[in-house]
């Protein structure tokens, strides 16, 4: 596991790069308008740090020590000071009504307990602050959901954990926040891949 976790690490950018310029709108609408004090939940190789504006103050919690090591690298890169913690979105080592803006992007796919991640989210922002979410989700279509569930048991393997077909939408409907503010979209990878997104924030 640790090899494979090493190897996500080393080449998630450069996988990533094949849909990054796709992806980076939707960074953009939602790291990219995280204000004041701003946690970032499972920031990987700290692909957002670029699109972090109006901060006061960065934390980011990443649990997988090799990607942390890419985050340090990127955050020396851009030469932004970001306070690094590895716990997990499941459990996190802030106070509540701590964070002003709390965000994630393609993370509540991989997280093991969905609900637990959006509820410490909730626990941690101040009451008004708004949790910034970009996350692909299961599709709507019977035979796209099919695939999705086909595909999955390879997809967990190759990318470490992430799953294909997560209902997070209806997590957020069922959270504890008090409006959830949500744009359902598919983000099309040439003519025949298109990936179901969500894109949105929730209100404490
Ligand atoms: C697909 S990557 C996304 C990275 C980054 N947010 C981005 O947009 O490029 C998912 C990240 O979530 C992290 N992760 C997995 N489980 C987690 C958990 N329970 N709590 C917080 N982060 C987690 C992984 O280590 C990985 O860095």
């Amino acid at each position: 596991m640790q090899l494979s976790k090493w190897l996500f690490a080393q080449f998630y950018d450069v996988l990533n790069s094949v849909v990054e310029s796709k992806v980076l709108p939707y960074r953009r609408m939602t790291a990219g308008r995280c204000e004041g004090h701003v946690l970032e939940i499972g920031a990987g190789t700290g692909a957002n740090l670029s699109v972090l504006q109006h901060t006061s103050s960065i934390t980011a919690v990443e649990p997988d020590r090799h990607m942390r090591r890419k985050l340090l690298s990127t955050a020396r890169k851009h030469n932004v000071v970001v306070n690094i913690s590895s716990c997990k979105g499941e459990g996190l080592s802030f106070p509540d009504d701590h964070f002003d803006s709390v965000f994630t992007t393609l993370v509540l796919c991989m997280v093991e307990d969905v609900e637990a991640v959006i509820s410490e989210a909730y626990r941690v922002l101040k009451p008004g602050g708004r949790f910034y979410f970009y996350e692909h989700v299961v599709s709507k279509a019977p035979i796209g959901k099919g695939l999705q569930k086909l595909l999955n048991p390879f997809w967990r393997w190759a990318t470490t954990g992430c799953h294909l077909h997560r209902d997070i939408k209806r997590h957020l409907h069922g959270s504890q926040f008090q409006t959830v503010n949500l744009r359902e979209f598919s983000l099309s990878l040439g003519v025949v891949i298109r990936i179901p997104n969500i894109v949105g924030y929730a209100v404490k």
